[in-house]
């Protein structure tokens, strides 16, 4: 209500509300009335001898309608509602959220704070700690991670021992705080359809994978001049810079000969948000201390 810009919506919200409860008291009045004289009939007849009575709302009935005009009388005082006017209790949604949201806060605040003051390993150690870290996970991070943190295309798989970034700890909880962003370069432009294709079967030859040799020979050049800046002279990937390690059997994307090229035609942008600031330290130790239990044996 306090949105509207001028006074007159108010006015107008009000004057409706108190209009329509004049009308229902109006119209509860003018139906109070009880029986003296001897029923009349309608006139309506049904079945060749059914006929209707005019006779007044039974009492009960009247008194639930009179009931219902005095709860929204109290209710419009002690609540929000009418109009602008904020109801005797100071009640809203917003304050209510607030004063749970403070509670849960002075409630959690000390676990919190326990773990902080732990290592990593030791807090991962910790069943009830993993517990309330897998909650914060599946709120903060399973619509991109996934509930069971297995990743999808685009999105790392968190339970292995592949990092883009580094699976130690501290590099861990760095990712968490600040976020990432990888940036693979296009390279259509660059090398033209025929060098990404020769790129490709090199870099599917580096894990394994069915390639033309003759390909893999030409992008094994190409692979030299234009990737190992990133990638290293062994293609195993720079932890500094999110650059993968594309020897091993880990696809962040997906290993067909098609989404190499097109990784290596388009590029790829990626974006870890970060949740320093978001959720505090507290919460992001207690996260990173769950993301590395997964990939840790810590529950023994
Ligand atoms: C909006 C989607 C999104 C959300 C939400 C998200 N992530 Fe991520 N996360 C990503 C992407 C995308 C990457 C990969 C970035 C890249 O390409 O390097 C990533 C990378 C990571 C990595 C690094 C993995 C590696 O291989 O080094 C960690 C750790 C991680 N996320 C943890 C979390 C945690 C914990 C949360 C919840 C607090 C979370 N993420 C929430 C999208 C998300
Ligand atoms: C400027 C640094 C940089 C250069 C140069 C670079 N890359 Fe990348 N590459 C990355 C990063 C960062 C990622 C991860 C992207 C992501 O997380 O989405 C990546 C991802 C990839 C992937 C996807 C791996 C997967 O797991 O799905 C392939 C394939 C790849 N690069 C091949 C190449 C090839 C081939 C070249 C040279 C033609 C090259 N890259 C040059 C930084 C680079």
């Amino acid at each position: 209500m306090a949105d509207f810009v001028s006074g007159f919506w108010n006015m107008y919200v009000m004057g409706l509300v108190g209009l329509s409860l004049l009308f229902c008291l109006f119209v509860l009045m003018s139906n109070n009335k009880r029986e003296t004289g001897p029923v009349e009939l309608h006139g309506h007849v049904w079945d060749e001898n059914l006929a209707e009575y005019n006779n007044p709302l039974p009492r009960w009935w009247l008194y639930l309608f009179w009931g219902t005009l005095v709860f929204s009388a109290v209710y419009l005082v002690i609540y929000p509602g009418f109009g602008n006017k904020k109801g005797v209790l100071g009640w809203s949604s917003a304050g209510q959220y607030a004063a749970e949201m403070k509670a849960a806060e002075e409630r959690y605040a000390p676990l919190f704070d326990k773990y902080k003051g732990m290592e990593i390993p030791a807090v991962a150690a910790d069943p009830e700690a993993r517990a309330a870290g897998k909650r914060l996970f599946v709120t903060y991070c399973a619509q991109c991670h996934g509930s069971d943190a297995h990743g999808a295309k685009g999105f790392p798989n968190l339970t292995d021992k592949v990092w883009n970034w580094g699976g130690d700890p501290a590099t861990i909880k760095t990712t968490i705080t600040g976020g990432r962003m990888a940036m693979m370069p296009a390279f259509g432009p660059i090398l033209g359809a025929e060098g990404v294709k020769d790129v490709a079967n090199y870099v599917r030859s580096l894990s394994g994978l069915a390639h033309d040799s003759l390909r893999a020979q030409r992008g094994a050049e190409l692979f030299q001049q234009n990737c190992v800046a990133c990638h290293g002279p062994e293609a195993k990937g720079t932890p500094a810079m999110g650059a993968p390690n594309l020897t091993d059997e880990d696809w962040l994307y997906a290993s067909n000969e098609a989404t190499v090229i097109e990784t290596i035609t388009k590029g790829r942008t990626n974006r870890m948000p970060g949740f320093g600031e978001f959720l505090g330290e507290a919460k992001v130790h207690l996260l990173a201390s769950y993301v590395y239990s997964l990939s840790n044996n810590t529950t023994k």
